[in-house]
């Protein structure tokens, strides 16, 4: 696949991904390890990925997936209130698919992360930044790599209203923080992403100062 094309068109997959369709173990796991590759902080790698493949595990996830979404949003599902056809219900209709078939999506993956260092007044940015970017340079890189071998994936973030009741359930120890969630599938036979649309580098990049001239 052509770098540029895979770096631009590695996308969300969820109406993408073949419910269907078995995964192989074997794929998965080249995708962690080269996932694993990914710059961290201070190369701590404290995590641990959890692949959940239990029907039942997988139930549960996507009922407490559900009741998040549905917190967010005010109790119900929105996608057939909006007007049809804009990029927002696009969202909202690919979104809601996720959230009403997350239990039959092959593989769920929760990349967990220990927090390594110790907390000093006023560092949230920095804890914050140090806590989630050693997870999401390797999202990433696992996302790329699943694309390559006709997978797809998504990242998700909705289960973390539920973070402690997930935790429980797959036995996560408290110090631990979870990531995000990647339901992940084989992609439908023949599909394809466009590069995603973006804003352009124009609109938002500025040099040297917040209002300072485009590139
Ligand atoms: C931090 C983060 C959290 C996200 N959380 C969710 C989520 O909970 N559920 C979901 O369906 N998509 C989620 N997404 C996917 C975004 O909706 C998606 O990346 C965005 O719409 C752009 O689409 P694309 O990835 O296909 O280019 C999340 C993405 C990121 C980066």
């Amino acid at each position: 696949m052509d770098i540029d094309y895979l770096l631009t068109a590695t996308r969300s997959a969820r109406k993408s991904l073949d419910l269907d369709a078995p995964v192989d173990m074997g794929d998965i796991r080249e995708c962690l390890r080269i996932g694993l590759q990914a710059a961290n902080g201070s190369n701590q790698q404290s995590w641990r990925w959890l692949v959940v493949s239990d029907p039942a595990l997988r139930d549960e996830i996507a009922e407490l997936y559900r009741q998040s979404y549905l917190l967010r949003v005010g109790g119900q599902l929105l996608a057939d209130l909006m007007p049809p056809g804009t990029p927002e219900s696009r969202i909202m209709s690919s979104t809601e698919w996720l959230v009403e078939h997350l239990a039959q999506v092959p593989l769920l993956v929760i990349p967990c992360y220990q927090p390594y260092l110790p907390r000093i007044d006023g560092d949230e940015s920095f804890h914050q930044a140090t806590l989630y970017g050693s997870i999401f340079p390797a999202v990433w890189n696992f996302q790329l790599a699943l694309h390559t071998r006709g997978y797809g994936t998504c990242i998700t973030t909705l289960h973390l209203h539920r973070e402690p009741e997930v935790g429980q359930l797959l036995g996560i120890p408290p110090a631990y923080v979870q990531g995000c969630l990647l339901p992940v599938g084989r992609l439908r036979a023949g599909h394809t992403f466009r590069p995603a649309r973006r804003r352009p580098v124009d609109e938002v990049v500025a040099r040297d100062r917040w209002d300072g001239p485009a590139l």
